[in-house]
């Protein structure tokens, strides 16, 4: 069984993660809508998560997900380990505890997840974790502090530090509006985040042997006015957070860009997405 520190001494206190808390707090109700993944893949990805772990643990492995959101993810590993999450933002956590909640009943553990700062001390005994699962999230994430936390709570020599990433085909609307976005970034002066080199190097860093793995592909239907849409009710882009009015201009200047490259905006085209699972071995 699992065993937890108490939650108390990990209150969320850097500036930084109370912003994100913030940010992830208002969009809490509409995240799966926007970028969730289908509920098909993600069983894929939880069962690959496990057999990762396969031939280590004879019992349900110890599995921690930080920053795991709405708990897209954690309903399908949520049967299959011992599972714990620690989620910065309330409203992100609320809907998790309601995804989870009739399943978490029927399981011995009281509470899936709690509320934590993931750039504080994990609520988490030392050595006590197979595997670390962070999905979509490293890149919002204080790197040496995560290594040192994955290190601390990890058993040593036999657990994962797994990271998820959603890659979306080059040519589809999604991929070729963000090379458009960082285009414009950079002519505003900005330097927008790469997310996948995020990862690589994270995972690197723990074992430079790490793994690559294809868990689910899945197609998507978009169109630009969609994706330009769902950019107008974020606070940052590509990693960078802009004052309302540079928000609104660089948005408003790939629109126009989007209907001299696209033509109609409106037309949705079909798209392949990949969900792709990073395995570091903890050494
Ligand atoms: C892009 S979402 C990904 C959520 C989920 N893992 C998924 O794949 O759908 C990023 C999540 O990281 C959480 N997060 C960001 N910074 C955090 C921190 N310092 N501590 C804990 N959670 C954090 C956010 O609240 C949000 O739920």
């Amino acid at each position: 069984m699992p065993t937890f520190k108490s939650p108390s001494s990990n209150a969320i206190s850097t500036q930084r993660s109370a912003d994100t808390s913030r940010r992830f707090d208002a969009h809490a109700e509409v995240y799966d809508a926007r970028v969730g993944v289908p509920e098909s893949a993600l069983t894929q990805v939880a069962q690959k998560i496990i057999q990762c772990l396969a031939g280590k643990p004879e019992n349900k492995p110890n599995l921690l997900e930080i920053a795991p959101g709405t708990g897209e993810l954690a309903q399908f590993l949520f049967p299959l380990c011992h599972y714990h999450g620690l989620e910065g933002s309330q409203g992100m956590l609320a809907q998790l505890h309601q995804r989870l909640g009739a399943l978490a009943s029927t399981h011995v553990e009281s509470s899936p997840a709690e509320l934590a700062d993931a750039n504080q001390t994990w609520p988490v005994a030392d050595a006590s974790q197979d595997a670390i699962v962070i999905a979509r999230a490293a890149h919002l994430l204080a790197r040496d502090h995560l290594i040192k936390e994955v290190r601390r709570c990890c058993r040593e020599h036999s657990a994962f530090l797994i990271l998820g990433r959603v890659q979306k085909a080059p040519d589809s609307v999604a991929a070729q509006l963000r090379r458009m976005l960082h285009q414009r970034l950079r002519e505003h002066g900005h330097q927008p985040r790469r997310g996948g080199k995020i990862h690589q190097q994270l995972a690197a860093s723990i074992d430079k042997d790490y793994r690559t793995l294809s868990a689910a592909c899945w197609q998507v239907s978009e169109s630009p006015l969609q994706v330009l849409n769902t950019w107008r009710d974020k606070t940052g882009l590509g990693g960078v957070v802009l004052n309302a009015r540079e928000h609104v201009k660089i948005l408003d200047q790939l629109e126009q860009q989007c209907k001299e490259h696209f033509g109609d905006i409106e037309k949705k085209q079909q798209s392949g997405r990949e969900y792709q699972l990073l395995c570091a071995t903890i050494r």
